[in-house]
């Protein structure tokens, strides 16, 4: 700031001098005019009426004039910059306004659009179904225990005591898988389709007991839900990928009295406190005695038995349901596995989840089970 001059005149202060105030007022509203944005304005804001701007230096030169010509210089300079903070609070709304609108557009919400109806998804039946069962199982301490879908030969059926001639390993049973180590036999076939690549698609669920049991030491009690594969073609009542849920207990002292309770306490717990199961011998190469496993019809209750008022078509009359199989872990399974059968003993049961769906749900067609097609699925609930 420069000092007090008596003789001072404004005119001869270059900074003051009228048409240079007229000039930097002019400067500054053109420079808000050509603001195109609320940052642009900023910055000529900050350029025109700030602490540096050419204003505010010749404002702040007004204190050194000499008396009488303060006032002059004074009106001459708030004028000029009461103009420029007019121009711009006037670009400032002006452009603050051009913001509004474009933002009310950019960001418009039609109200009226239909909400998005896209669900969310849920999970399929057999999953549900699948860990509800396993829930009963883990309720009562058994731990899941998984295992591959492509399984060693030896696992799905060796281990198990299937002889080398069994049916079931037949190719109109089982998937066996191409490997690279048999796909280039030197009659350019794959070995496979000869069904000896020593790999197949396990057929059921009991290749994981063989592996539970090679896997911990006894006592072993293990609840296994997985996918199966076999060789039958797609229809109303078959389906070449389907789900089994596989239970193992090995302990000592364990009886097909255990095997019993077990299956009851299984039933009642899905379909109600008054429900029991009933065996029938059956056979399997890997437990003995083995057995077919029935539980009661839980729709009723045995009565439509020879009655011919209360027909039932959940178990078409029959009172009982086929659940799946069940037996004693056979001892020959229990030493492949590494189990001593001296000291202890096992039971085993398996069944199929899409026949307890179908049962269960008035399921008629388990392809429906299969097509992904959403309402078939939605009645069953949005389980997330
Ligand atoms: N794995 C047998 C099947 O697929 C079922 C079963 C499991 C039988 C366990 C006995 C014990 O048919």
């Amino acid at each position: 700031m420069s000092a007090p001059n008596k003789s001072y005149d404004p005119v001869e202060v270059e900074a003051l001098k009228p048409e240079q105030i007229e000039r930097m007022r002019d400067e500054a509203l053109a420079a808000f005019a050509a603001a195109d944005s609320l940052d642009a304005l900023h910055e000529a804001k900050v350029a025109h009426t700030g602490p540096t701007s050419p204003l505010a230096l010749a404002n702040r030169e007004i204190g050194a004039l000499p008396p009488h010509a303060k006032a002059d210089a004074g009106k001459r300079v708030g004028q000029a910059r009461g103009a420029v903070n007019k121009g711009l609070a006037a670009r400032q709304a002006e452009l603050e306004a051009e913001r509004d609108a474009r933002v009310l557009v950019e960001e418009a919400v039609d109200v009226t659009l239909p909400y998005d109806r896209v669900p969310a998804g849920a999970r399929h039946p057999l999953t549900t179904m699948m860990e509800r069962v396993a829930d009963v199982f883990v309720s009562m301490g058994y731990e899941i225990a998984e295992g591959p879908e492509v399984e060693a030969e030896w696992f799905n059926f060796d281990a198990l005591n299937f002889g080398p001639d069994h049916p079931a390993r037949q190719m109109q049973d089982t998937f066996f898988v191409q490997t690279a180590s048999n796909s280039g036999s030197a009659a350019g076939k794959g070995a496979d389709s000869d069904g000896e690549s020593g790999v197949v698609l396990r057929t059921h669920t009991s290749p994981v007991q063989a592996r539970a049991m090679l896997d911990r030491e006894p006592p072993v009690y293990v609840v296994c839900p997985g996918r199966v594969f076999r060789t039958d073609e797609l229809d109303a009542t078959h389906t070449p990928v389907f789900h089994q849920i596989e239970l193992l207990a090995v302990d000592e002292g364990l009886t097909m009295a255990d095997l019993k309770g077990t299956l009851d306490h299984m039933v009642q717990s899905l379909f109600g406190a008054d429900m029991k199961t009933r065996l029938r011998p059956n056979y399997f190469p890997f437990t003995e005695p083995s057995a077919e496993m029935d539980m009661l019809c839980y729709v009723c209750k045995g009565e439509s038995v020879g009655n011919p008022d209360r027909s039932c078509r959940t178990c078409s009359s029959e009172g009982w349901i086929e659940l799946g199989g069940c037996g004693m872990v056979n001892p020959r399974v229990l030493t492949a596995c590494g189990v001593d059968p001296e000291k202890y003993s096992g039971f085993a049961f398996g069944f199929g989840i899409e026949r307890m769906l179908m049962f269960r749900h008035n399921v008629e067609d388990m392809r429906d089970m299969v097509e992904g097609d959403v309402r078939f699925t939605r009645p069953f609930g949005m389980e997330i």
